[in-house]
């Protein structure tokens, strides 16, 4: 049967939901080998798959393990999800908002993997946090403040870890299809009413342009709806990282000074656009812009920065750290990179900053490879800023001094340099509903 489906698809043609489901099936529970099931991931990656396949595949996948029941927890329950991209500290601002509005945020999370950084590997850069939680758990946190962000437990959507790691292996994470399926299944399964998605544009992300993010995006949406969850999928920049911290702890810092109003601009914009929009998504506001007065409302109360305090102290994690940034762990080592030149920082390409901050310790080349999550790089300038020679640019931060050199020569790969001062370009691309 396997065989067939294989060829099946190779020729371009549509599988049978019988077929899904029996690779699904059989390659979560083993009787299928990886080199079968990588075959065929290749023949999708290369032909694709209708929308009617990426549902039955979706849907196969979120039934391969438990499936959550938030129904003790009263009220629209909300989920948010970002394809990934670097400096994206946005759950640690966007989650805490949310729940001080009185929304109920249970969030699975995942960890960073190449270039990208992921949400687990942030909080645990605070001394003691827990973020392997049982379900119930999870379910009495959320109930008792509003708010928790737990790792994805190992029995949720078992066949998206085999096929993740198997994707990771052999060049077939980029497919559309299949990307809608892994994200998708795991929200879906993790039972929240309304999800709320960011899909990344740009050089620092999956999807590269505008047509293949807004197509992502609309896709993501009608599984959501057709799953009969309210799902809105924001389409936003990363062109260069979010922010001016990537690494871990730095990230964390970021997110206290963005929780307290003083974030950098682009962070703060896309922030406060998706609690706006979340707040709308779940009928906590009727417009926009009565949302957008809320969250500045949330935020100059403080009240968003105690909701992640109350999530920390949940959570085991040291509140000392949230109340002090400075207290968060930073690396031994730093080294100061200046302009090579005057002018304009034209561009900050993503991708190679997150390769940067992944040398000096930051980030992993593999699933299970360790990480320094002291380490990173901090931004003192961002594109479209004006730089004399010698200027301070940015900072990088490492316990391992043998990496500085490559990571510093990755790092100038990333900017552009120009005498004209280059055109704005937008953060938020545009939302799908
Ligand atoms: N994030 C996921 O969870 N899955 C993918 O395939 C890509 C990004």
């Amino acid at each position: 049967m396997m065989l067939n489906i294989i060829r099946k698809k190779r020729e371009g043609k549509p599988l049978t939901t019988e077929e899904i489901h029996y690779f699904i099936d059989n390659y979560t529970r083993g009787s299928i080998p990886d080199y079968q099931a990588a075959a065929l991931l290749m023949a999708i990656c290369i032909r694709g798959m209708n929308k009617t396949e990426v549902l039955t595949l979706t849907r196969a996948m979120m039934y391969s393990g438990i499936t959550l029941n938030l129904s003790a927890i009263k009220g629209t329950k909300l989920d948010k999800h970002s394809t990934g991209g670097v400096g994206d500290k946005t759950t640690l601002i966007v989650a805490p908002i949310l729940a001080a509005a009185g929304i109920p945020v249970a969030k699975l999370s995942g960890r960073g993997l190449g270039h990208t950084g992921g949400t687990l590997d942030k909080l645990e850069s605070i001394s003691g946090l827990r973020v392997e939680m049982l379900v119930d758990e999870i379910i009495r946190q959320v109930k008792a403040i509003g708010l928790a962000i737990a790792s994805q437990t190992a029995d949720l959507v078992p066949a998206d870890k085999k096929l993740y790691a198997l994707r990771d292996a052999t060049a077939t994470v980029d497919s559309r299809a299949l990307i809608a399926a892994s994200i998708m299944s795991k929200k879906l399964a993790a039972g929240a009413d309304v999800i709320l998605l960011d899909v990344k544009c740009g050089n620092g992300a999956f999807m590269k342009t505008r047509k293949e993010a807004f197509s992502l995006a609309r896709l993501l949406v009608e599984i959501g709806n057709s799953m009969e969850r309210k799902t809105v999928a924001i389409v936003s920049s990363m062109e260069q990282p979010l922010g001016t911290a990537i690494g871990n702890s730095l990230e964390v810092a970021e997110a206290v000074k963005t929780l307290s109003g003083q974030g950098p601009a682009d962070l703060t914009e896309l922030c406060y656009y998706l609690a706006a929009t979340g707040m709308v998504l779940c009928g906590h506001a009727r417009t926009e812009t009565a949302a957008m007065r809320e969250v500045k409302k949330i935020i100059a109360t403080g009240r968003a920065l105690n909701k992640l305090k109350l999530m920390v102290q949940a959570q085991g994690g040291n509140v000392d750290q949230i109340n002090n940034p400075k207290q968060l762990p930073l690396a031994r080592v730093t080294e100061i990179i200046t302009s090579p030149q005057d002018g304009y920082i034209v561009r900050i390409k993503a991708e190679p900053v997150g390769q940067a901050a992944m040398l000096l310790g930051a980030g992993r080349h593999k699933k299970d490879d360790p990480i320094d999550l002291s380490a990173g790089i901090v931004l003192h300038k961002k594109a479209g800023e004006k730089v004399k020679r010698g200027e301070k640019i940015a900072s990088l931060f490492t316990n391992d001094i043998d990496t500085l050199e490559v990571a510093e020569k990755k790092l100038l790969s990333a900017y552009t340099f120009g005498k004209r001062k280059p055109a704005a370009t937008p953060l938020i691309l545009g939302k799908v509903q």
